[in-house]
């Protein structure tokens, strides 16, 4: 009987949503830390980048993302993009979910960087880089004074990062005034900050300039691995939603744009090659 009701449930890949390139850069580490399963990513690329719309517009996109990653079957979906997670995570965890179906899981990325930052700061001064999206919802600021209420956290919006990453000009000369511009904006508002988070699943594109302009000693989180090691522990926490994961060890592609495009870009951020398939979103 046991048998038969496991053989019932039908398996699914865990769902991988980004606004965009972004979330690639959380899949890449997430097959190398739980290579066994399998993943649906989903890119919104045509109606990117999500950083400076408002609230409703995000939740709206982010939630039409979502539903077509579940009637893809996927039981699970991760929020790889900050700007969803910060403007969208919430709504569609607590008022959405029960009613689409309340065994399937969404999470995101904000808790699992909050989560480890005492392990990373020495002074307590913290700096978040993110959309002005992210930056203006507080998400970063609110989860951390739960958690640590003694941190100080300073945030930077770095409103063109993410066009300078989708134009694939990370590596031009044109992209290091940018950079030093947001990084010597944050410092100006703590210097006393002993860490950087990488607060948008773009910006480790442009992590060997984020490196170059920090100040010496500053430590630059990405989120990659603590977004991996956080759905290992999730998963190893919830074997209900574990068991209806399919592992084939295999990734999938979608894209809202012309897959062409897009799997010219998303090689940059896997470092391998991707074929993808076109997804209407609305
Ligand atoms: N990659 C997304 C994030 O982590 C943002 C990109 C965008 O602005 O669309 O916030």
């Amino acid at each position: 009987m046991a048998e038969a009701e496991a053989s019932a449930i039908s398996l699914g890949p865990i769902g991988v949503f980004d606004s965009g390139y972004g979330g690639l850069t959380i899949l890449r580490e997430l097959r190398k830390t739980l290579p066994e399963y399998d993943y649906l990513y989903l890119g919104d690329n045509a109606r990117a980048p999500y950083g400076s719309r408002s609230f409703e517009v995000i939740y709206r996109y982010t939630l039409e993302a979502v539903r077509e990653l579940f009637a893809r079957g996927c039981p699970l979906v991760i929020l790889a993009c900050n700007t969803a997670s910060a403007k969208a995570l919430r709504s569609i965890q607590q008022r959405d979910l029960p009613a689409i179906d309340p065994s399937r899981r969404v999470l995101g990325v904000i808790r699992p960087t909050v989560e480890i930052l005492d392990k990373v700061s020495e002074s307590g001064h913290i700096g978040v880089l993110g959309t002005p999206g992210t930056v203006a919802s507080e998400s970063y600021v609110i989860e951390t004074r739960k958690l640590f209420p003694e941190m100080k956290v300073s945030q930077q919006a770095c409103p063109l990062w993410v066009p300078i990453v989708e134009n694939s000009e990370a590596d031009g000369d044109g992209a290091d005034y940018f950079v030093r511009k947001y990084i010597d904006g944050l410092m100006e508002k703590d210097p006393a900050i002993d860490t950087f988070v990488l607060a948008c699943t773009h910006y480790p594109l442009l992590i060997d300039k984020i490196r170059r302009y920090a100040p010496a000693g500053v430590r630059i989180l990405e989120q990659g691995s603590l977004v991996a090691e956080s759905l290992k522990d999730y998963l190893r926490r919830h074997p209900e939603m574990e068991r209806r994961l399919s592992k084939g060890g295999e990734a999938d592609f979608l894209t809202s744009e012309n897959p062409d495009k897009f799997d010219a870009l998303a090689s940059m951020f896997t470092h391998g090659s991707v074929v993808s398939e076109h997804c209407a979103l609305d």
